[in-house]
């Protein structure tokens, strides 16, 4: 079906998302739209990022004719999305219950973390999605949660490692390291692009993992399920909207994310 697929977040991290799910489905035109006007949302009112989300995904169906829509956030999915898909017509994806699995199947020991922002920790949505999740698992699972704050401005500013970035990580994931964990979920997608230095302060013992690929799977699996995917002999386009400044966004945006992201276009509220 030729619409687009529609894809937000904050500001960079969704790009780890939109990765992933360009390389699984390359044929499918994409419009991805980082708020970085309004960002973090990391550290706002959980009322104000639904209000965000929410126009968002309203301007993702009303002015990009999108057939469905990734929220590559976990803090805008941790704020609530019942709303959302109650008011659109679209399939809407997010990455918390898809991280949830992954986490849960990945871990052998069953000592889980995740880290996430602020707002994502203190909305308990992965306690329930671990909780969820764990139910299809005969290994017992314990939790164990951080907030990372300042995580998200670091990759903002294209600061991915460095010795500030080590010294915060180190203090943010020693929790989960006293807790042992075996298993590291990057509850924020803007994470994976500070993975070289978590993974040194966790060690090569734990595994790290993020939602990225998890969420595009299903994303990839639901649409072929609907009927919604492109032929794969098409050749996809991909769009890409900051409601920021646009040449930073582009500038930044490429250095992360490579050579599909060589423009950006401003998105207005
Ligand atoms: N990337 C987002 C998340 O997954 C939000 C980051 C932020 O703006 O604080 O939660």
């Amino acid at each position: 079906m030729d619409q687009p697929i529609g894809i937000f977040d904050s500001g960079f991290g969704g790009l780890t998302v939109a990765r992933a799910l360009i390389d699984l489905l390359p044929a499918e035109d994409y419009v991805y739209i980082g708020d970085t006007g309004r960002y973090p949302y990391g550290s706002k009112p959980l009322d104000d990022v639904r209000g965000y989300a929410s126009e968002l995904a309203h301007s993702l169906v009303d002015d990009f004719n999108v057939k469905a829509i990734v929220v590559a956030c976990n803090t805008a999915t941790a704020a609530g999305l019942d709303d959302l898909r109650d008011e659109l017509d679209v399939p809407i994806f997010d990455v918390v219950t898809p991280g949830a699995s992954a986490v849960v199947r990945a871990s052998r020991a069953g000592r889980v973390g995740v880290i996430g922002t602020v707002g994502t920790i203190s909305s308990g949505a992965y306690v329930q999605a671990v909780e969820r999740a764990s139910r299809q698992t005969d290994v017992g699972i314990e939790l164990s949660s951080a907030a990372c704050p300042g995580f998200v401005e670091f990759v903002e500013r294209g600061q991915l490692s460095g010795d500030e970035v080590m010294v915060l990580v180190e203090r943010l994931l020693a929790p989960l390291t006293e807790a042992k964990v075996d298993t590291l979920l990057l509850g924020c997608t803007h994470y994976p692009f500070l993975a070289r230095t978590i993974g040194e302060v966790m060690g090569p013992d734990v595994v790290l993992v993020s939602s990225a690929d998890e969420t595009a799977f299903e994303v990839s699996e639901r649409l072929r399920e609907l009927l919604l995917l492109r032929k794969p002999s098409e050749v996809g386009t991909r769009r890409f909207l900051s409601s920021g400044d646009v040449d930073t966004f582009r500038d930044l945006g490429s250095a992360l994310f490579g050579a599909d992201l060589v423009a950006a276009e401003h998105w207005e509220r």
